[in-house]
């Protein structure tokens, strides 16, 4: 069995659990871990939300097998930019469709790449500052955008990220308006309220003119999957409005998992611009894309460009994608086990050790705190490993150590009933 000392020497140190994925297959792996090899373990983050279908979805295998077969000759290759391709118009229109608020053909605009990182960076970030002429960034506490320079100057969730890192741009940070995670003791009813109070107060002695994009997750992620008050996201669209500044909305990990294609549709608001990466290629490749209204987005020749974003393979794959949520449901589905989930986990709020079940859909989290009330990273760092060896079910931490330890779930949006309850059983069964 190995003690992974091998993989200490040369990379680097990225997660607390250590093991190996040796086989993944539809919402299954096999997983070594320092002493034993395990079977059948649900895949409970569906790897960190890039596989929203489960493993080698068939029907995405197929068409892959197809597209590299030796009577094809689509262009494998996988540089995107510098010639167009009809896959990358088809997708373009499919994402105009997708995006909220009934855009037309012309009234969005993609920018295709590899990671969320650079989605948020050189796409959002970037058309945002062409359009205000630079400025300082609005960003949300506990948020997480990336770790490249500038996206990783928005960042406010884990101290670490940042750690002896000379910051490239100045943002100013907001509370997140979430009961379980806002710094200061305040009613629920009047949350929104006062957070657009603060948000509006921070613009003005900024100054509006030198704002350059609000950025912000509508469920945070990484920052420990938290649901923002509900009236909230139409008070944020009205301030952006009144100063004419970008409303960003980061969905690289919240799209698809809502029972919408993007979780900002629960609170009914068009964003401006829209970030996505990981689940939109079903799992086969590193895409990523900046959705945003032609509004902003700079006509220059290679203003926004970069080598791989766009492939035709890419962009079939993500077309497919796409297809195969629509053809079967899966947005449905996923609003339909997530209910069921956490009506089946609610409960366990009644325990000490759990401060918050929160979530929608088949995105949610349980947050973990001592007896008295304390955050309790160790016991978070246990439940995960009791989840994994005990129950089978792999997934991760989320949230600050020194504020809100919490579990991540990001389940395939194709999930069976039997495995919804199978989470149901082993959350219940582990957090007594
Ligand atoms: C909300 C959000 N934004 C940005 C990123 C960065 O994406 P990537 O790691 O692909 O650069 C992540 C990654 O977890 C994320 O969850």
């Amino acid at each position: 069995m190995s003690n992974f000392k091998e993989y200490k020497k040369v990379l680097w140190p990225t997660t607390r659990q250590e093991f190996e994925i040796l086989e993944a297959k539809g919402a299954y792996l096999t997983v070594r871990t320092a002493k034993k090899t395990l079977k059948e373990v649900i895949d409970a983050s569906s790897q960190v939300g890039t596989a929203p279908l489960g493993h080698r979805p068939p029907e995405l295998l197929e068409l892959m097998r197809q597209y590299y077969s030796d009577n094809d000759s689509r262009p494998i290759m996988t540089a995107g930019q510098e010639h167009y391709h009809p896959y990358q118009l088809e997708l373009a229109k499919k994402f105009t469709e997708i995006f909220p608020g009934n855009m037309k053909m012309g009234d969005l605009k993609v920018f295709y790449c590899n990671s969320g990182s650079e989605a948020v960076e050189r796409g959002c970030l970037k058309a945002a500052q062409l359009y205000r002429g630079g400025g300082s960034y609005i960003s949300f506490l506990n948020a997480f955008h990336g770790r490249t320079s500038l996206a990783l100057s928005m960042n406010f969730s884990k101290g670490v990220h940042k750690q002896g890192y000379n910051f490239l741009a100045r943002t100013l940070p907001i509370p997140y308006p979430a009961k379980s995670s806002f710094p200061f003791n305040i009613a629920e009813e009047d949350l929104a309220k006062e957070v657009i109070s603060y948000l509006n107060q921070v613009i003005l002695r900024e100054s509006p003119s030198n704002i350059n994009s609000v950025i912000i997750e509508p469920i945070q992620g990484e920052g420990g999957y938290i649901v923002p008050h509900k009236d909230f996201f139409p008070m944020l669209r009205e301030v952006c409005d009144k100063y004419d500044i970008p409303l960003i909305a980061d969905e690289i990990q919240s799209s698809l998992r809502t029972g919408h294609w993007f979780a900002i549709e629960n609170f009914k608001v068009k964003p401006d611009m829209i970030s996505v990466a990981k689940a939109f290629s079903g799992g086969f490749s590193a895409f990523g894309a900046a959705l945003i209204d032609s509004k902003y987005s700079p006509n220059e020749e290679g203003h926004m460009s970069n080598t791989f974003g766009g492939s035709p393979k890419d962009c079939f794959l993500v077309l497919n994608t796409i297809e195969l949520i629509e053809k079967n449901n899966y947005l449905k589905n996923a609003k339909k086990e997530g209910d069921f989930i956490l009506k089946g986990i609610k409960n366990l709020e009644n325990k000490k050790i759990v401060k918050e079940v929160r979530g929608m859909g088949l995105m949610f989290g349980i947050e973990i705190q001592n007896k008295k009330g304390k955050p309790d990273p160790k016991m978070r760092d246990k439940i995960l490993n009791d989840l994994l060896i005990k129950q089978g079910i792999l997934t991760y931490g989320c949230g600050n150590d020194l504020f809100n330890p919490s579990i991540r779930f990001l389940l395939p949006l194709n999930i069976k009933r039997e495995i919804s309850e199978r989470i149901v059983n082993s959350l219940n069964a582990i957090i007594r």
